[in-house]
């Protein structure tokens, strides 16, 4: 008797929610303000991190800078300071969590809480399964997703503490299909989705869902990243757009992001087509990433 109660209660919820998602389709979520908050980026030096930080810069916040290129990253903070606001550079390999955790301790001291947070440093690889060095694979899993784990362990107990933040995992479409030579990119960005899908989860267990989360899974963009790239039906996103709909997103506090918003049609084609179908059109799509010569040795 009870369930069918429960039952009937969780429709109504569900009519509720799907109503108010409705009208969100035409009235888009406000726009938080970002002004005087604390933005901390990793892999800032180049691309997307760079570009987060202009972004924010010209929203008034004040940037956390990480990157390991020192020279990318000071360049990054004297164009954020052109923009008349504060930015303060920190050299760390994401990969050392002693040094995360250090790091995250002088930034506590010299700059304060942080609010929002950008877990955005990555690397590739371009190399098939038996080409990849031992530490090739290593590098991309310690880079791309369990760093992930402790710059969060540095400054989500805060974050939950507050009831209030925000954790922004970059992640890719690449933790969205599995993809040739972009076995170990591949590995960890499935990583990252689980691990961003989780937080969210747990978060809201924890009763702390003031403390938001975006996933953003982006298809290739044009910031250098990926040297040696090729696809038939498909174009690289441009480096702007993609971050102002990044920016836009994490405003709103959209849980998650896909760019191209219309790819969220192929992965939904994946769940649903037979593998037979689903193999052609990976060859007719023709994705293919190739070595990337040794960029980061
Ligand atoms: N460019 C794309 O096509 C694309 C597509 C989807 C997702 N992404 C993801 O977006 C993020 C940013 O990519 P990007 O295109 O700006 O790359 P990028 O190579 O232009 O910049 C990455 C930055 O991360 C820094 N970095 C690398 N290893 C680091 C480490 N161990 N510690 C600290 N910093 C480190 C680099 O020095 C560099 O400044 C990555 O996570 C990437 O996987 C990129
Ligand atoms: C990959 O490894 C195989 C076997 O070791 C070798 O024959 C081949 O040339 C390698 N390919 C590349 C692209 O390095
Ligand atoms: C591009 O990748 C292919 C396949 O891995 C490789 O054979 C080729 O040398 C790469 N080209 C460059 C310019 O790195």
């Amino acid at each position: 008797m009870f369930i069918v109660l429960e039952v009937l209660l969780l429709t109504l919820k569900i009519i509720a929610a799907l109503a108010v998602d409705f009208y969100h389709l035409f009235v888009p979520y406000p726009k938080k303000d970002v002004s005087g908050k604390v933005v901390l980026i990793t892999g800032a030096g180049h691309g997307l991190g760079r570009s987060f930080a202009l972004h924010f810069a010209r929203l008034g916040s004040t940037l956390v800078l990480w990157d390991v290129n020192t020279e990318g990253n000071e360049e990054t903070a004297k164009q954020v300071r052109e923009l008349g606001t504060e930015a303060y550079t920190f050299t760390v390999d994401v990969r050392k969590k002693d040094v995360v955790y250090e790091t995250a301790k002088s930034v506590q001291d010299k700059v304060g809480t942080v609010d929002i947070l950008f877990n955005n440093a990555g690397v590739i690889s371009g190399e098939e399964i038996c080409n990849l060095t031992d530490s090739q694979i290593v590098r991309t899993f310690e880079v791309n997703a369990i760093s992930h784990f402790w710059i969060l362990k540095a400054f989500l107990p805060d974050m939950i503490k507050r009831n209030e933040g925000h954790i922004v995992t970059i992640a890719s479409q690449a933790g969205k299909f599995g993809t040739p030579r972009m076995s170990d990119y591949c590995a960890s960005k499935y990583a990252a989705v689980g691990l961003g899908e989780s937080l969210h989860s747990e978060l809201r267990v924890l009763g702390r869902a003031g403390v938001k989360t975006t996933l953003v899974c982006p298809f290739f963009i044009d910031t250098g990243m990926f040297t040696n790239l090729s696809f038939k039906t498909d174009s690289i996103l441009k480096q702007d757009d993609a971050v102002s709909t990044i920016v836009d997103g994490v405003l709103r506090n959209k849980r998650e992001i896909v760019i191209p918003s219309k790819h969220n049609i192929r992965i939904m084609f994946k769940a649903f087509a037979p593998f037979s179908v689903y193999d052609l059109i990976e060859d007719f799509t023709a994705i293919n990433v190739g070595s990337q010569s040794g960029k980061y040795d």
